[in-house]
C-alpha cells in the first residue's frame, strides 16, 4: 500500500483526505516512479467534484504530471535505470507516493532543478506548445492574445510566445498578475474585471485585432474572441471555465476565414501523447534548461495539504503553479 490523496466522494475540496491504496503494478512499458512532487492542475477540480474522469486503465487518484525517482519498471523498458530522476505527464495517479508512467513520455531531470521546478513544467509547457505552436502556428511578428494570463498555463504560454517573437497580450483578473505577466514578456495586459477587452485590444493593436487567441473561458467570450481575430485568425479553444454552450454569428468565421480549434491532452493516446512530449522535449527543454524560460512556481503544499491547496486554486489566488511535494 502507499499513500495518496483519496476522495471520499464528489464535491468540494474537503471531499480530499489522505488515505492509502494499493500500489501501482506497471504495464510492460511503464516505469513505477517513487513520486516527489506533483502539481494541481484546474482539471483536478472538476474530476474532485465528479467530472473529468481518468481515461480507461489510468489511476482514479487525481494529479497529471510527476516529478521523482524510478523504482521498478517493465520488461519492454529501455534506457532507463533504477533510481534515475524523471519527470513527465500522466494520465492520472500524481497525487500518490508512487505513481506509473509510460517510459517513452518520462524525461530525465535535468542535474540541476529540484523535483518542484521538474513537476510544475509538463501539463502546462506542452498544452501551451501544442495549442500555440502545433495547432495555433503562431510565428514571430504576429499577434497573440492570451486570456487568464496568469494561469499556469497562461504563464507557460506568456514565455514560450513571447520567446518565439510575438507579440503578446492577456487578460487577468488582478492588476499584480498583469504586472507579472508583463514581467514573463507580455506587452500589455487587461484587467477583464475593469475594462472590455474588446475594446482595449481594438484600441492597442490599431483596430487590427490578434492572429491568435487562446482562450479558457469559453461561452461567454466566443462572440468576443472571434470579432478580435484577423482575417485567417486562430481561436484556440483550451478551457471552458465561463460554460460550454453559446449561439453565435457564423458569418464572422466565413468572412474573415478563422479557425476554431479545440484539444483537450488527456484523453489522447499514447502515441500522440508521445509525439507531445517530443516536441516539447526538441523546442522547449532547452531554453528551461539555460533558464530562458522557467515554470512560474506560486505555491508549494505538503501532499497531506491537497484540500488547502485546493482552495487556494479555486480562489483564483495563484499566479503560475501549485505544487503538492509528496516526499
Ligand atoms: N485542453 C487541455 O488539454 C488543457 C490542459 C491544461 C489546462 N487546460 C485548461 O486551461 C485552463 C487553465 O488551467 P490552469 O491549471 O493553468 O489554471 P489555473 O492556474 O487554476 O488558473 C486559472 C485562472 O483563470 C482565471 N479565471 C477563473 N475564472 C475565470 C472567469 N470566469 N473568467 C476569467 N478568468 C477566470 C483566474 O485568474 P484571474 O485572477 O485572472 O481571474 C484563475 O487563476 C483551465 O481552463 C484548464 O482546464 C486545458
Amino acid at each position: 500500500m502507499v499513500k495518496a490523496i483519496i476522495r471520499t466522494g464528489d464535491g468540494g475540496p474537503e471531499v480530499l483526505q489522505l488515505g492509502e491504496v494499493p500500489a501501482p503494478q506497471p504495464t510492460e512499458t511503464q516505469l513505477v516512479v517513487d513520486v516527489h512532487a506533483t502539481a494541481l492542475n484546474r482539471a483536478d477540480m472538476i474530476q474532485r467534484r465528479g467530472g473529468y474522469p481518468p481515461p480507461p486503465g489510468e489511476s482514479e487518484i487525481l494529479g497529471l504530471e510527476i516529478a521523482g525517482t524510478v523504482s521498478a519498471m517493465g520488461s519492454a523498458v529501455e534506457g532507463v535505470t533504477q533510481g534515475d530522476r524523471v519527470f513527465g505527464l500522466v494520465g492520472g495517479g500524481g497525487y500518490a507516493k508512487q505513481a506509473v508512467i509510460d517510459y517513452r513520455m518520462a524525461m530525465p531531470i535535468p542535474d540541476e532543478w529540484r523535483f518542484e521546478q521538474a513537476a510544475a513544467v509538463p501539463e502546462v509547457f506542452f498544452t501551451a506548445n501544442e495549442n500555440i505552436f502545433t495547432l495555433g502556428e503562431l510565428s514571430a511578428g504576429e499577434t497573440i492574445l492570451i486570456h487568464a494570463g496568469g494561469s499556469g498555463v497562461g504563464s507557460a504560454g506568456v514565455q514560450i510566445s513571447h520567446h518565439a517573437g510575438a507579440n503578446v497580450f492577456v487578460t487577468a483578473g488582478t492588476s499584480e498578475k498583469i504586472e507579472k505577466c508583463k514581467a514573463l514578456g507580455a506587452v500589455e495586459g487587461i484587467n477583464y474585471k475593469t475594462t472590455d477587452f474588446v475594446t482595449e485590444i481594438t484600441r492597442l493593436t490599431d483596430g487590427q485585432g490578434v492572429d491568435v487567441v487562446l482562450d479558457f473561458i469559453g461561452a461567454p467570450y466566443l462572440e468576443r474572441n472571434l470579432s478580435i481575430l484577423k482575417t485567417k485568425g486562430r481561436l484556440l479553444q483550451v478551457g471552458l471555465i465561463g460554460g460550454a454552450t453559446t449561439e453565435i454569428n457564423l458569418g464572422t468565421v466565413m468572412r474573415n476565414r478563422l479557425k476554431i480549434i479545440g484539444s483537450v491532452m488527456r484523453p489522447q493516446s499514447i502515441a500522440e501523447k508521445i509525439a507531445i512530449t517530443q516536441r516539447f522535449v526538441e523546442r522547449w527543454l532547452p531554453e528551461l534548461k539555460r533558464g530562458t524560460l522557467q515554470p512560474v512556481i506560486d505555491t508549494v503544499f505538503p501532499l497531506a495539504e491537497a484540500r488547502q491547496a485546493h482552495e487556494y486554486m479555486e480562489a483564483n489566488r495563484n499566479f503560475g503553479k501549485i505544487l503538492l511535494k509528496v516526499r
